[in-house]
Order: structure tokens, then C-alpha cells, then sequence
């Protein structure tokens, strides 16, 4: 069959399988940041992308989808309860996200997440060509690099984790980490948001599988070396900021104004729903704000995109139905006729009305309790083409490394956080323009090509023949 020189390896192609009106099928981009992220990569490098496209469906070929080649791996419903529910998004998500939500340890979620990342690297070896490169995406296929390596020896293999790894003293957690670690360890380059996460797995490296390390680099007993090294992901900015420049935005941006009632200030909050993500308590505090009196529903409204994730995981429903009712109840104590406090949309939308709700926002407001980057905070900025509004950013969030002139919040601390949206909603054009101006030049420097080159440079260059020469 056909073969690649880049295959990427992702549990999500970045299109999901729907079911439309009129009963035909058809394909949609799917939700979450690491899609956003690898989209332009591929694009940029003809390579082959495997992945889930969501559902059950079984006789789904390998496919050209808007210039890109895809080839679907199918999930039985067992795999997807164990595998993705369970394992990835049960045990491993919120062990990673610093135990924000408790973390199950089931012995089969574990057999089903080894036998699925088998198939993941069979399915690999199968498309790469002779020596080609394979990079491998995220803590749903952490065994993969291994598993692959022992099929394929000849192949290049990068590994990437979109979200942090935990300190050694969580991860220890779990009982089939060393088993994680080695997996891991058949990549040559194992990339992380930020240096704390390549630290965290070089440690453990060292302390639970015993190899020597020496800065970012594990000698195995082989002789072969892996690195470990940060690369903070990023966006394509420079298509952000044109798509808000668009006509067609600036006009729906104003029929949203008019539709909200034209308010003097609108604030802005868009996260997949999830328990990370801080949404509930940034609320409360928006609602805490406007029942003292400092923010009248008058003047100011917020807008709360939740797009829907992962609905069979119990955390998940709980949580929908928390806010559910804080949202309600905050609009029954605040809001008026035809003036609702908060606007709460549960739903996705397309990068074009992201855009367009971005530019409509005076104060974006981003307080995950853990994030490994969130793209959402770099595509406000993006966005803010006239070095206006202000963006108030949890510490928590990888982002928070590079845009240090947010508004800066810890999301547990809630009188903390009121004082920081205060600010932010005060703040003058001088206050804002500044914090901005500096925010865009390093989003516009660091953009998601940014990325992907100094991830792909970084794993050619590990044969030791150099840097490219142009
Ligand atoms: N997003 C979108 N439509 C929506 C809401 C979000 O396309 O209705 C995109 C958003 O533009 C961003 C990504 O989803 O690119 C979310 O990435 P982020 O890193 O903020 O969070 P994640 O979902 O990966 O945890
Ligand atoms: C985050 C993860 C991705 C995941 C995305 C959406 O960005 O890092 O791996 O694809 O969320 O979550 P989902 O479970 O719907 O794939």
C-alpha cells in the first residue's frame, strides 16, 4: 500500500464523523486544542494523520479530507468506555491535571488503554515508509513510542504531551507507571508544554526505572539516548488576526452586540466543559461582583461558551449540572427583563464565530485550576489586532509562562480573583494598550510554525548530523 514520510498518531483526527439533518453522514472538526495545533503541520508536510473519528463506525477507509490524508482507527464501544472514558480521561486526565478530579485506578481500563495503543502502533508501522518519522500525540498513547519501536526500529520517534506531567509525587500514583515511563522512552525526543514537565519525567526516569540521565538526556542501557525538552505549543496567529479583520466578523460581531442588548462591557469566557477548567468558580465571582454593587447588569454582561466533552465520564455530567444551576441562579438573582447576567452557551462553534466572539470581548477571562497551555488565552491576543482588552489568566495555565502581562490569578483564591476582574473591567486604554501590545508581540513571535519547527528540528538533529545547512 501507500506509505508516509510523516505519520502522525493522535487518539482524535481532527475531524468527527456526524450524522446530519436529513440522515447522510459527513465530517466536522473536532473540539480541543490539540486538533488546532497539528492542523497547519500537516497541512505543511504532506504526512499521513491516524486517528479516532469518533463513534463506533467500523468501515471507514483511509481518506483525503481538505487536503490532508487521514486514515480512521475504529473503537469498539469497550474500547471507548475503557480505553478513552476510563483510562485516558478517568485516571490519566485529571491524575496529570493535578488531581483536580480524583483519579480511578481500574485494572481492566488498563488492559483495554495497553491493547488500544497496540493498535495504534500497528497501524503505524503499517503506513510508515522506510526510515520515516512518526510523531505521536498526548497521554491517550503514551505506549505507543515503544510499542512501535519494537515493530519498527528503523523509524524516527517523536512523542508530544499536550498536557503537563505531574510531579513525581502524583504520578507515583499510579500502578502501572513504570510501565508509562517505558513506553515513553521508545521515542528519540519526548516534548513537553513547559521545562517543569520534561524535569518531572526525567526524575522519574531516573528514580523508578533507573537510568542514568544527565540534564534533558536518559542513556539507556542500549546505548541509545532519548531527550526530553519543553516546546510551548501555540497557535497560527497570523490566520487569527486575519480572520478578525474579515468583514463578514466585524459585521457578526456587531449583530452579537445587538442581539446582547449592547452592553458597555462585555466579559468572555470559552472552555470545553470541564472540572479544569475553573468555570464555576469564575462565575461566582462575576456574580459576587455584581450582588456588592461594583458591576451592574446594565453596564456589563458575561458570556460563557461550554462546549460539550466527554458527556459519558460522571465527573463530566456532574459538573454540567453544576453549573447548569449556578448559571440559572445567578440570572435569577442578577439578571432583569431581557437583560440576562450571563449568556450561557452550550455549544461549539466554528473558528470564524470564535473570532468573532473574541473580538467582541472587552475582558476574556481565563482561570483553569490546571492547563498545559490553553490555546483560547493566545487566540484572544491574537485576535486584539488594535492592542485592546484585557485578558485575566489563571498561574495555572501554561499560557501564563509566556503572557506575563495578563491579569495574573490564582482560580482558588475567589476574592483574588474578583479583584483582578475588577481591575480588568476599570482598567484605561493606556493600562490595556500596554499589557496588550506586549502580549501580541509574543504570541505573533511564537506561533504554532514556531512549534512545530523546533520540534521537528530538534528530533532530526538527534542523529548527530547537525542542524540543516540553507
Ligand atoms: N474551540 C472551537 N470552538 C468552540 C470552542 C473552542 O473551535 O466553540 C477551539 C478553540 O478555538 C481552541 C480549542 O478549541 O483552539 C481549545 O483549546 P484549549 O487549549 O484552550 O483547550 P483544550 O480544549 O485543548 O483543553
Ligand atoms: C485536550 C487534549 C486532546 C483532546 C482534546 C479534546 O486538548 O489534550 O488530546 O483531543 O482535549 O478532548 P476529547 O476527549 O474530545 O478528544
Amino acid at each position: 500500500g501507500v506509505s508516509y514520510d510523516l505519520v502522525i498518531v493522535a487518539n482524535r483526527l481532527p475531524v468527527d464523523r456526524v450524522e446530519n439533518a436529513d440522515g447522510t453522514r459527513g465530517w466536522r472538526t473536532s473540539p480541543g486544542g490539540l486538533v488546532t495545533a497539528i492542523e497547519p503541520v500537516m497541512r505543511a508536510n504532506h504526512g499521513v494523520w491516524i486517528g479516532w473519528p469518533g463513534g463506533t463506525e467500523t468501515d471507514l477507509e483511509p481518506f483525503e479530507h481538505d487536503g490532508m490524508s487521514l486514515a480512521p482507527m475504529t473503537m469498539t464501544p469497550e474500547e471507548i468506555e475503557e480505553f478513552y472514558e476510563g483510562f485516558s480521561n478517568g485516571t490519566l486526565w485529571p491524575l496529570y491535571h493535578d488531581v483536580v478530579g480524583k483519579p480511578e485506578y481500574h485494572r481492566e481500563w488498563w488492559e483495554r488503554y495497553v491493547s488500544v495503543n497496540e493498535r495504534f502502533a500497528e497501524k503505524a508501522a503499517g503506513l510508515a515508509a522506510k526510515g520515516a518519522t512518526v510523531w505521536v500525540h498526548d497521554y491517550q498513547l503514551q505506549l505507543v513510542p515503544e510499542m512501535l519501536r519494537r515493530i519498527r526500529p528503523d523509524l524516527r520517534i517523536g512523542f508530544y504531551l499536550h498536557i503537563p506531567f505531574p510531579p513525581a509525587e502524583l504520578f507515583q500514583q499510579l500502578p502501572w507507571r513504570r510501565q508509562l515511563l517505558e513506553g515513553l522512552l521508545g521515542a528519540d525526543l519526548v516534548g513537553f508544554q513547559l521545562p517543569g514537565g520534561a524535569q518531572n519525567f526525567v526524575r522519574l526516569v531516573r528514580q523508578r526505572v533507573g537510568h542514568r540521565t544527565q540534564s534533558g538526556t536518559v542513556f539507556l542501557p542500549d546505548g541509545r539516548e532519548v531527550r526530553a525538552a519543553a516546546f510551548p505549543i501555540s497557535i497560527d496567529a497570523k490566520g487569527f488576526e486575519e480572520l478578525a479583520r474579515k468583514p463578514a466578523v466585524e459585521k457578526r460581531v456587531e449583530a452579537i452586540r445587538t442581539a446582547l442588548g449592547n452592553p458597555k462591557k462585555i466579559f468572555l469566557g470559552v472552555d470545553r466543559l470541564d472540572y479544569t477548567k475553573g468555570i464555576y468558580a469564575r462565575l461566582r465571582a462575576f456574580a459576587e461582583l455584581m450582588g456588592e454593587g461594583h458591576i451592574d447588569v446594565e453596564d456589563a454582561v458575561f458570556v460563557q461558551v461550554a462546549v460539550p466533552s466527554r458527556e459519558q465520564v460522571e465527573q463530566y455530567r456532574i459538573l454540567r449540572d453544576d453549573i447548569d444551576r449556578l448559571v440559572g441562579r445567578i440570572n435569577g438573582d442578577h439578571g432583569r427583563i431581557g437583560r440576562p447576567a450571563i449568556h450561557y452557551l452550550h455549544n461549539s462553534y466554528p473558528r470564524e464565530e470564535m473570532a468573532a466572539f473574541y473580538r467582541l470581548a472587552d475582558v476574556m477571562v481565563v482561570t483553569p485550576y490546571r492547563d498545559g497551555m490553553n490555546l483560547v488565552a493566545k487566540e484572544y491576543v491574537a485576535t486584539r489586532y488594535e492592542d485592546d482588552g484585557a485578558l485575566v489568566l489563571s498561574e495555572f495555565a501554561g499560557a501564563a509562562d509566556e503572557l506575563r502581562q495578563a491579569w495574573l490569578v490564582n482560580p482558588y483564591d475567589i476574592n483574588g480573583m474578583k479583584a483582578a476582574l475588577l481591575e480588568a473591567y476599570r482598567a484605561d486604554d493606556r493600562e490595556t494598550t500596554r499589557r496588550m501590545r506586549a502580549m501580541r508581540r509574543q504570541v505573533t513571535q511564537h506561533d504554532v510554525v514556531a512549534w512545530a519547527e523546533a520540534f521537528m528540528t530538534s528530533l532530526t538533529d538527534l542523529d548527530g548530523d547537525g542542524p540543516h545547512s540553507t
